[in-house]
């Protein structure tokens, strides 16, 4: 059997790593790595590959950035002729970024059999590019990989049928609980023994610049009491020097986009997380480190219910509050999530395999 992937952009790479392994031991069968090149800088792409102990992508599409229309255009024009080429019997994609809904449009219309790994999840939030990724995803893919019940029920209301969803857990944390030891010996230098450990991308958070100088303001103030640590993915850093904003130098680390150890590293240290990324809501829970969410909903709904998930939405001053009582140690503590014990990419191999 031959399964093709297709990452593009940072997310993907932690959730397609465990999968390629766990096929990788798998008999009779081919696998074929395609990067849409969505993301490119190497802090944002060659150094997860490298950590993450991922294969080199056979193909890279280089498609870069743009607006959603040329950028999803682009990686199906160059995405086409590689599948026709390849002739995979099952093409994998992963997440909700616009590299997962493009492969999937061009791979049903070639009839090649999509799954859709982390599928079912909902904001209900349609002004969310990722949220339009993930439902059109869903409706295009044969077999669908989710990771929380939730998922499944929201599946089954979109008329969904029940033959082609799979519960499996989560991918992300397989490779969490894989690499977990190795962040853990890494050494952290030079940070504050405690911090929040800070990270904002949302074009709803930054691209709104009279919004991100309020959340940058508060930040810094909450920096005086517990020091703010910010790696800074490239969009942010771009509308952060437009705004042009004093930060507090001795207690507001403003740092460059982290590898993915050193992330977790980072996020396992933390006292508290804010963050409006999907995957760190998990991550922070299955930490067991308090999350802040600053959006008004989430697609991973279990992070709020047995995790350490709370969302602040657009509202400073709840989350000024919420820091400063979690720095006095008044906080949620996380329950485990079922399924989310590392054989996630396992079960989705197994599911694969059998369905020659
Ligand atoms: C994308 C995903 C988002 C995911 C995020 C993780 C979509 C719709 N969004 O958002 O779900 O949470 O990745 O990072 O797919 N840029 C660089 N170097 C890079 C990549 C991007 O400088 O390697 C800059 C460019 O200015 C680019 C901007 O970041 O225009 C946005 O990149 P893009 O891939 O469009 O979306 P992200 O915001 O990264």
């Amino acid at each position: 059997m031959h399964i093709l992937h297709v990452v593009g952009a940072r997310p993907n790479f932690m959730k397609a790593a465990p999968l390629l392994r766990a096929l990788s031991t798998k008999p009779a069968t081919r696998q074929t790595l395609i990067h849409t090149g969505q993301h490119y800088d190497s802090a944002m792409s060659d150094v997860f590959f490298h950590q993450l102990a991922m294969p080199q992508p056979d193909a890279n599409l280089e498609v870069g950035s743009g607006s959603h229309a040329r950028q999803t255009a682009e990686i199906m024009t160059r995405l086409e002729p590689e599948v026709v080429e390849r002739k995979p019997d099952w093409v994998v994609v992963y997440g909700d970024v616009n590299s997962t809904v493009a492969a999937a449009l061009v791979c049903s219309k070639l009839q090649i059999r999509v799954a859709h790994v982390e599928a079912g999840l909902r904001s209900r939030d349609r002004t969310m590019p990722e949220e339009i990724n993930r439902l059109l995803t869903d409706q295009l893919s044969d077999l669908l990989f989710t990771p929380s019940a939730d998922a499944d029920q929201n599946l089954h209301a979109e008329g969904i049928d029940a033959s082609r969803i799979r519960l499996v857990g989560n991918v992300m944390i397989d490779t969490l609980l894989r690499l977990l030891p190795l962040a853990e010996n890494l050494n952290v230098d030079g940070l504050p023994p405690r911090y929040a450990l800070v990270t904002l991308h949302r074009p709803s958070n930054v691209d709104d610049l009279l919004w991100l100088r309020s959340l940058l303001s508060v930040l810094n103030e909450i920096s005086r009491k517990l020091p703010v640590v910010f790696p800074v993915h490239p969009r942010t850093r771009s509308r952060i020097a437009e705004l042009n904003f004093p930060l507090s130098d001795k207690t507001f680390f403003v740092v460059d986009p982290k590898p993915y150890l050193e992330f977790l590293a980072l996020q396992r240290r933390a006292t508290v997380v804010i963050t409006d990324s999907g995957g760190i809501q998990e991550e922070s829970t299955f930490l067991n480190v308090p999350c802040l969410t600053v959006r008004e909903n989430t697609e991973r709904p279990v992070t709020i219910e047995l995790g350490t998930n709370q969302l602040v939405g657009r509202d400073v001053d709840l989350l000024r509050r919420e820091v400063l009582k979690i720095a006095t140690g008044q906080r949620k503590v996380a329950k485990p999530i079922p399924l989310w014990d590392g054989r996630a990419a396992q079960r989705i191999a197994d599911f694969l395999c059998e369905s020659v």
